[in-house]
């Protein structure tokens, strides 16, 4: 484990009590030990966030669906937010209050609905505030919890007042002894910018989260878990829901109520939060697949950040400041969390394949931004499975920034807070993908171009004789007489063994001694020849670009071949037919690649395509991809220095090299050229 770093905090009297009292969020009151030496943090490996209950990760969406996505959703439950609580009825309780109401530019619509979680007569209640664009059109609507009440969120004197207990807040007017008075109105309305929202066409709905969780360490004999027949006091079960997995399931029951409304979207209700609120919004999204989009905000430890990163705060302050929080399991593993089974990217990953934004603040360390990042980075994996982009870069944007596709993130000036430079982004982005507004973020099913298909069409190779002989344009990278042409993953010479003119695979225990070839092309015919050994299953691999796959294999008479079969490009396409050889045999692979391109706005252009003739059968005819598409790109498992650059290259010129891969058998190659495409 990283050491802590010696951080000495001076604290202050007065911030002292403010830890004492619990509840108030702030940083100012880490502990001495907080790491914020990013120096200090430490390797750590992230689980893999496709495995599924045989570790196996998921190559296909419908593997994750079906098997991975309810794996990982358990992990979270049993380890972090306890089981997720079943539904009740909800029933509005009287009449659902309309007023208009005046926003200065605009008019808009306030509702107010008490609603009833359940069928008993003393069943909990909430109260829902809602704020509605005056339009006959059906709204898209922002739904968040609220820490001290629906008025504090709005000035506006028609919005109910909480009647029950609230945290002492002094740095809001009109809280006394745990109860809210008029003078509270609009305290926190910094956080909640009803008129610009709904300017630009979306509606806003709010509701106090201690309607359903008191949030304080005792709050649980107050909460609805009691409703919901939950143990509220003793020992409870380790996987027991606390106040997340409370305010969660407050949010999915308002959105029972807001898809009965006929002014609302309820496809494109999204859920957003702040703090303690933001690992609750994407609590609720995860369990919740009827949540169009997912935002987080500075949602920090236990919500977006990792927890294996030793920065800010950590498991252990958590569990012990906010024990009710969490299930009791996750107190366990304070202290051990490399040996948590799931991180924080995998509640990320739940939001897949919606749009999830996740936003963090530079002065908001306590929160660590980069974890926050470097978690939504890793989840993006499980949109790469809906062929959808995530982030598009593994690097922390510029301050004020926003990036990112169908996850969106940005780190804004500033402290830990809700402003409405963050509602901007989440707005934008929801524009982009929800609404189909401006860019375009989705690239789903996407198009080779017709010069494409073309150049596809006419790739014919001769395959009967081997070994073939080189056209007389290509670039030889292994043949007879030559210096390979190939690096180490370190850039320097390579140390795979030559025997008999052939190039044999030299295993390494990690499975990662590829070597890279020095040329780089973008478009290419790759010719290589190959004889796979029986030991290790013949594994090996063409990667293109370090990206894509051509898959090899001894995968002699398997009757149903899949996408990690020869032919195949690995875990994405299937080969068409089984075209390999025995081990022992030349085999031969020629491939006509052309990469995705994209336009200098980063938005996509055309996608790229392959097809691969294996021992004379057409085995790929034009399967398209706009993204990286294998899961073990060298890039990130035993990366160089050099391969960083080669990557960076890659990013700027569109051109990268051909890796062979070692996958601990000892496969021979002979004969491999390439002929770039013009
Ligand atoms: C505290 C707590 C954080 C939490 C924050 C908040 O700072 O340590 O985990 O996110 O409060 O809810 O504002």
């Amino acid at each position: 484990m990283p050491s802590h770093s010696p951080v000495v905090a001076g604290l202050l009297p007065a911030l002292m009590l403010v830890m004492a009292l619990h509840s108030l969020p702030t940083a100012s009151s880490a502990p001495a030990e907080t790491n914020y030496d990013e120096s200090l943090v430490g390797p750590f490996v992230l689980p893999d966030v496709l495995a599924g209950p045989d570790e196996v990760p998921a190559s296909s969406e419908a593997a994750w669906k079906k098997t991975t996505r309810p794996h990982q959703f358990k992990l979270l439950e049993k380890y972090v937010y306890g089981r997720k609580l079943p539904p009740v009825p909800v029933a509005v309780v009287g009449e659902v209050e309309r007023a208009e109401v005046d926003l200065g530019s605009s008019k808009g619509i306030r509702l107010q609905a008490k609603l009833r979680l359940g069928t008993a007569a003393d069943a909990p209640t909430t109260s829902v505030l809602l704020y509605l664009p005056k339009t006959k059109k059906k709204v898209p609507v922002f739904l968040k919890l609220n820490f001290r009440g629906n008025q504090a969120e709005t000035d506006d004197p028609g919005v109910w007042l909480p009647t029950g207990w609230v945290p002492a807040d002094t740095r809001i007017k009109g809280i006394a002894d745990n109860r809210v008075t008029a003078a509270s109105r609009g305290g926190l309305q910094r956080r909640f910018p009803v008129a610009s929202m709904l300017g630009r066409g979306y509606g806003m709905a709010t509701a106090y989260c201690g309607d359903f969780f008191p949030d304080r360490p005792d709050g649980r004999p107050q909460s609805v878990l009691a409703s919901l027949d939950r143990p509220v006091s003793g020992e409870l079960p380790k996987d027991e829901p606390g106040a997340i997995g409370a305010w969660a399931w407050g949010l999915s029951r308002i959105l029972d109520w807001l898809v009965t409304l006929p002014e609302v979207d309820r496809s494109k209700v999204i859920v957003v939060g702040h703090s303690r609120l933001g690992k609750t919004a994407l609590w609720a999204g995860a369990c919740d697949e009827r949540f169009a989009m997912v935002v987080s905000n500075d949602s920090g430890c236990g919500g977006a950040a990792l927890s294996r990163r030793n920065f800010g705060e950590t498991l252990t302050v958590i569990t012990e400041r906010f024990p009710h929080w969490f299930c009791p399991m996750l107190a366990e593993y304070a202290g051990r969390e490399i040996e948590l089974p799931c991180d924080q990217h995998a509640l990320l990953a739940m939001a897949a394949p919606r749009p999830l934004y996740v936003a963090s603040a530079e002065e908001d360390r306590w929160a660590d931004p980069r974890g926050e990042f470097l978690a939504a980075v890793a989840a993006g994996r499980a949109w790469k499975l809906y062929g959808l982009p995530g982030l598009g870069t593994e690097e922390m944007p510029p301050i004020n920034t926003s990036i990112g596709e169908m996850i969106g993130y940005h780190v804004r000036n500033g402290t830990h807070d809700l402003l409405p430079y963050d509602w901007t982004q989440f707005a934008d982005f929801a524009d982009r993908t929800l609404l189909g507004k401006g860019r375009p973020a989705v690239e789903a099913t996407p198009q080779a171009d017709d010069h494409s298909k073309e150049l596809l069409a006419e790739f014919q190779p001769d395959q009967s004789l081997l070994p073939a002989p080189p056209p007389a344009d290509a670039t030889l990278l292994i043949a007879p007489g030559i210096e390979p042409k190939f690096t180490s993953m370190a850039g320097g010479p390579i140390n795979w063994e030559v025997e008999d003119g052939s190039l044999v695979a030299t295993r390494t225990k990690n499975h990662a001694n590829h070597i890279a070839s020095s040329v780089m092309f973008e478009d290419a015919d790759i010719h290589a020849e190959f004889m796979v050994s029986p030991l290790a299953h013949g594994n090996s691999g063409l990667y293109i670009h370090g990206h894509y796959e051509m898959q090899i294999y001894d995968s002699f008479g398997v009757e149903n071949v899949t996408s990690q079969d020869e032919g195949s490009l690995y875990r994405f396409a299937e080969p068409l037919v089984n075209a390999a050889r025995p081990a022992g045999e030349w085999q031969v692979y020629d491939i006509r690649f052309i990469a995705p391109k994209r336009n200098a706005d980063g938005s996509l252009k055309s996608a790229g395509t392959l097809k691969a003739w294996l021992n004379g059968q057409l085995v790929q005819d034009g399967v398209t991809f706009t993204a990286p598409r294998s899961p073990y790109i060298p890039y990130r498992h035993g990366v160089t220095d050099y391969l960083r650059g080669v990557e960076k290259q890659l990013k700027a010129t569109g051109k990268g090299p051909l890796f062979l891969q070692d996958h601990g058998s000892p496969t021979r190659f002979r004969n491999v050229w390439i002929r770039p495409l013009p």
